[in-house]
């Protein structure tokens, strides 16, 4: 499938979509503490999304059970989220969620601190967060697909961390994954050039130790191979004529 350039009118409501995303991932997070199941993060944020007339876009997508993605610790990303499930102090926890806006998607990613953690825990998650803004920076019409993916996958790799191979950032529109996919590790070819219109979900997934990654007898959870600790971070992001637009922060 070729590569969906957004209209002028499907830009601005790819802007809605993200801006909405932007303000339930941050009353998400004040929910962070511990004590708190995974469940009712993702009853929440389901409200949330719907309080905004919105849609939870993963709800039921291939048959995944939740509006929010709720990933802990070794736990890379599609954590199901379970009320047996409770946060601990020291836990790192990455909530992933997306909604739907007059027929148009949003997605976005975040990892939160549950009380005091590890200095290293704290490093992961800011490292990961700054991998994706390595990414942006290259994310300009004339370049290619993987400036983007070398950027981010550089600033990890030399820093030790491990980039995780098995699942890729994709373009978003009127379905949550459309082409490109986006990998987050350096390919043998340039890929795709960049044109304005193209909104993109930009997701480092990053390990403090392998990238390898194994699958939970659920089917859905993605967990680190080596049980080591793993943090995610996503934006919607818009190419333009010059910066890039990230539509799922305010
Ligand atoms: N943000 C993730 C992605 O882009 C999660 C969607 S998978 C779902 O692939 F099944 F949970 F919806
Ligand atoms: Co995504």
């Amino acid at each position: 499938m070729a590569v969906s350039i957004k209209s002028d009118r499907e830009i601005g409501l790819m802007r809605e979509a993200g801006k909405i995303l932007a303000e339930v991932h941050a009353r998400l997070g004040e929910q962070i503490r511990a004590g708190i199941s995974t469940l009712e993060i993702d009853r929440i944020g389901e409200e949330l999304i719907r309080g905004y007339g919105c849609i939870p876009n993963f709800l039921n997508y291939n048959g995944y059970p939740a509006t929010v993605c709720v990933s802990v610790n070794d736990e890379v990303v599609h954590g199901i989220p379970h009320r047996k499930h409770i946060l601990r102090e020291g836990d790192i926890v990455s909530l992933d969620t997306g909604l739907i806006y007059k027929g148009y998607h949003s997605d976005a990613a975040r990892t939160h601190a549950v009380g005091t953690i590890s200095a290293e825990a704290q490093e992961l998650i800011d490292v990961t967060r700054q991998s994706f803004f390595e990414g942006i920076k290259m994310a300009r019409a004339g370049n290619h697909l993987n400036d983007i993916s070398s950027a981010i996958d550089r600033y990890l790799t030399s820093r030790g961390y491990g980039v995780v191979r098995a699942l890729v950032g994709h373009g978003i529109g009127t379905r949550l994954h459309e082409d490109p996919q986006i990998p987050n590790f350096t390919q043998r070819r340039k890929g795709i050039k960049l044109r304005p219109g193209m909104t993109l979900a930009i997701e480092p997934m990053v390990n403090m130790g392998s990238w390898e990654v194994e699958w939970l007898e659920d089917d859905w959870t993605v967990v680190t191979a080596d049980g080591s600790l793993s943090a995610h971070y996503e934006n919607t992001v818009l190419i333009t004529e010059g910066e890039p637009e990230i539509l799922t922060l305010v």
